[in-house]
């Protein structure tokens, strides 16, 4: 059997959270860990967790398996067992709305901050504005990131300044419209990055890259942003 112990938490019923332990039949060892967890709610109706694909691509069930964010979906069991202990908990620096549940208003919120959109204020052609292969190949490695915030919350930075420092999903974004050869606000997006906060509070852990599920590099991004500011400041 594998042991499953899992965070639980309920705001109207628990005065504290908790973890509680299941067992699952050792076939789950072939399985993905939101497997495990649909197994799991179809013995207990109250265990409430975020999930929706089932394929990588949504990136609603980010959380904290054995100690690392990761996607339930995606994580095959096998890889992740601690003996034959798992442990799953909700996406750290969060707060929990219930068991594997957090909030992440403030995640949005700095993303929404970056502006992630283009901003070109040319009347568009009749059919799509063009880029050379080797403009659009800028932005491979930035646009597949799914938002699932797996990232920011293990960035320790970002635990300590989530209102101010944007963190490593925002700046990946803010980093593939800056390079976006169709964007024309690249120097208005880098002034609005030029503060104490928003970008150098990054003290380049690494955790974010660490953790990405698409095998993304935040910090690869954050670099580059850094020293954008600093040419334009020297
Ligand atoms: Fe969509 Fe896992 S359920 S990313």
């Amino acid at each position: 059997m594998i042991d499953v112990h899992i965070y639980r938490y309920h705001p109207e019923r628990d005065r504290t959270p908790g973890m509680q332990v299941f067992s699952v039949p050792d076939d789950f060892r072939e399985r993905m860990v939101l497997d495990v967890l649909e197994h799991l709610h179809d013995q207990d109706s109250t265990l409430v967790y975020r999930r929706s694909c089932r394929e990588g691509v949504c990136g609603s069930d980010g959380m904290n398996i054995n100690g690392k964010n990761r996607l339930a979906c995606i994580t095959p069991v096998a890889e992740v067992l601690d003996g034959n202990r798992l442990t799953i908990r909700p996406l750290p620096g969060m707060p929990v709305i219930r068991d594997l549940v957090v909030d992440q208003s403030l995640f949005f919120q700095q993303y929404e901050r970056i502006r992630p959109w283009l901003i070109n204020d040319e009347p568009a052609p009749a059919i799509e504005r063009l880029q050379t292969p080797e403009d659009r190949a800028r932005l491979d490695g930035l646009y597949e990131c799914i938002l699932c915030g797996c990232c920011t919350s293990q960035c320790p930075s970002w635990w300590w300044n989530p209102e101010k420092y944007i963190g490593p999903a925002g700046l990946l974004q803010a980093w593939r419209f800056i390079v976006d050869s169709r964007d024309q606000a690249s120097a208005e997006r880098l002034a609005a990055l030029d503060d104490p906060f928003s970008v150098f509070r990054c003290r380049s852990i690494g955790n974010c890259s660490w953790v990405c599920p698409k095998g993304l590099n935040p910090m690869g991004a954050i670099g580059h942003i850094r020293r954008e500011l600093m040419q334009r400041g020297s």
